[in-house]
């Protein structure tokens, strides 16, 4: 979604706006610009397209913008408007500059007044709006900072603004209303803005997260906050961030998404650590905090999700009704908002979002918060607005995640839920039964199970550094298929929800077209899909599945399918059924074979990525927080 950054202070304010702007790509945006103050006169460079553009507009008039020391930028993805340089932020109106992120609602309206008013706007967007209605409340003889509050009233909608004025040189005022916004005291005189941590953190590690109704008065002299309806001063404190500049850099690597998967193990470490506490000796201890009382004293519980960590929710499911044997359901945020969906007394309603600032999950945490549900929320993201409102919140620490595809928020998020899952278990004293229909298979005990999730960071980077053949099997299978027509992704139990995630991220970086399906719904449709020029991925690790799974694969087989088939070391049989085979490590319970499964599949996508000649770490039309509905 949109990026602002704002600074005024000492520093020369283009390179970090621009530094800034960087910084905030991997939220998606397709036209770029900044506005910058030159001897007391504001200036706008703006252009469609990536960043570089709007840089090649400075060249060459270094001169304007040596003295610059206050300024404001944004990136902007396209809601309203094409994503044109007249579109594109900052818009000015007259002497007033904004950048915003968000919807105006009512914005239709407000521009009909403002045309009637004789006010010429000159974008399709509705951003552009709110400059005037600032320069209408200045030119009444209001002070930015009550002009931006008066005018921001007239407004419905969730969105952030930033603004400047020629009347009042060297101020950056902004306003948090639902985007989220943050900002930071320059420790050498100023301030910074910006729409989440990543710009500041090279600055300072002390980051101040905006409340909703939060206004933001940045000047050479730091920040002063105030109340967006009263304008009564308000004291807001700063949190110390854990996230250094180099985690945020690709560290060696060709792309973040690579060194992201890379960084899974380091990431599960971090989250088993934030989540359990292992000093204890019990197996399953998570420590001490309000959301393992809301998940102990849950009836039943919903996941509310989207995406990527939607498909986490679902493994969630597997993975506690297997364990605790509690009811879980598991919902699209997008649709559970918009039904009138009934949820059980005593259910929990989990919010599952690694940016923490879904839109859609946010509205189902509010709604049901306001039904009177108790809610939990995990994210990656501290200070985010899940985090905030939910009653309770769990942190993965996967740190953070510049590539727009989901990786190692995802397998994070998955510990956290398994996590979850052996504690419920624990504290219901579940029975560790056989699953369905596998009377045979001897599940382990919680203790075991525990000892096993401690060894799985070690597997996943055994299974990367390469030396049982899985990634040069990845890279093979991708180099063969490069330009087969399309892909299933077929698996059963806790190999569906990775079938998903793995066709998921095929399309989403490689422009394929793939689905994600459970192996025994494809007689049900599918298959007439299905011949030579289909490729299909086939999860079927050593689990209570296997058999019925490879009964699957035979029949696409059949077909003329090529077959990738992601399955135990030692299945022979397996191997000799498929036209490419990715050897899985095995594990003393078939709960954790997602987390390998997950490397492979998310390693497919990128060798297909890099073969198709795609932007990895941003594709095309997507963006990393998704905070509109
Ligand atoms: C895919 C991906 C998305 C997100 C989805 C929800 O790689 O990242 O599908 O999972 O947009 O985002 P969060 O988890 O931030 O709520």
């Amino acid at each position: 979604m949109c990026g602002i950054v704002g600074y005024v202070g000492k520093r020369p304010a283009i390179d970090i706006l621009l530094k800034g702007l960087k910084r905030l790509e991997y939220r998606g945006y397709d036209s770029a610009g900044v506005a910058f103050f030159s001897r007391g006169k504001l200036e706008v460079r703006k252009s469609q397209g990536k960043l570089e553009n709007v840089e090649r507009l400075m060249d060459g008039s270094s001169e304007l913008f040596a003295d610059a020391h206050c300024g404001i930028g944004h990136t902007r993805w396209a809601t309203h408007g094409k994503p044109t340089t007249q579109n594109a932020h900052p818009h000015r109106a007259g002497h007033v500059v904004i950048v915003h992120n968000g919807i105006i609602e009512n914005y239709q309206e407000i521009k009909a007044e403002l045309i009637s008013r004789g006010h010429k706007p000159e974008s399709e967007t509705d951003s552009e709006l709110f400059g005037f209605l600032v320069l209408e409340a200045m030119e009444k003889g209001q002070d930015l900072v009550t002009a931006v509050r008066t005018s921001f009233a007239h407004l419905e909608g969730a969105c952030s603004v930033v603004v400047m004025s020629e009347r009042e040189p060297g101020k950056v005022v902004g306003v948090r209303n639902g985007s989220p916004m943050a900002a930071a005291f320059d420790p050498q005189g100023g301030a910074i803005l910006a729409s989440d941590a990543q710009p500041i953190l090279e600055y300072t590690k002390e980051v101040i997260f905006l409340e909703n109704g939060d206004v933001v008065v940045g000047t050479e002299k730091g920040l002063a906050f105030f109340d967006l309806k009263t304008g009564a001063p308000l004291d807001r404190v700063g949190e110390i961030l854990d996230w250094s500049v180099d985690k945020i850099d690709k560290g060696g690597f060709p792309h973040f998404m690579l060194k992201e998967i890379h960084e899974q193990p380091a990431a599960l470490v971090d989250t088993l650590n934030g989540i359990m506490d292992r000093v204890k000796t019990n197996p399953f201890p998570l420590a001490a905090q309000p959301g393992a009382d809301l998940l102990r004293t849950a009836k039943e519980i919903t996941f509310v999700a989207c995406g990527t960590s939607w498909h986490a929710a679902l493994l969630g499911k597997y993975w506690i009704e297997r364990f605790a044997r509690i009811p879980v359901n598991v919902e699209l945020a997008s649709e559970f908002r918009y039904r009138d969906p009934v949820l059980a007394p005593g259910a929990l309603v989990i919010g599952m979002s690694q940016s923490g600032e879904t839109a859609d999950t946010l509205a189902v945490i509010r709604d049901v918060k306001k039904r009177g549900f108790k809610t939990l929320g995990l994210t990656n993201v501290r200070g985010s607005t899940l985090s905030r409102e939910a009653d309770a919140i769990f942190y993965t620490s996967a740190g953070p995640e510049i590539g727009v595809a989901a990786t190692k928020t995802f397998t994070t998020q998955m510990l956290a839920v398994l996590l979850w899952a052996g504690y419920l278990g624990i504290e219901h004293k579940a029975p560790r039964t056989s699953p369905a229909g596998t009377p045979n298979a001897k599940p382990i005990s919680f203790e075991e199970l525990f000892h096993e999730i401690v060894k799985l960071p070690h597997q996943i980077k055994e299974c990367l550094d390469d030396p049982q053949g899985m990634i040069t099997a990845v890279r093979s299978a991708a180099k063969q298929l490069q330009n087969i027509k399309g892909f299933f992704f077929i698996g059963r139990g806790f190999s569906y929800p990775i079938a998903l995630e793995g066709a998921l991220k095929l399309k989403e970086i490689a422009y394929v077209h793939a689905e994600g399906y459970a192996a025994g719904e494809l007689k049900h449709g599918p298959i007439a899909m299905i011949d030579q020029d289909m490729a299909v991925v086939v999860l079927a690790p050593q689990d209570s599945w296997r058999d019925k799974t490879v009964s699957n694969l035979e029949e696409v087989k059949a077909r003329g399918a090529k077959i990738v088939a992601i399955g135990g070391t030692h299945d022979q049989n397996l191997k000799n059924l498929s036209d490419f085979w990715i050897p899985l490590p095995a594990q003393k319970d078939e709960s954790l074979l997602p987390f390998l499964m997950t490397a492979a599949v998310q390693m497919l996508s990128y060798e297909l990525a890099l073969l198709k000649g795609t932007d990895v770490d941003k594709p095309r039309n997507l963006a990393k927080s998704v905070t509109v509905e």
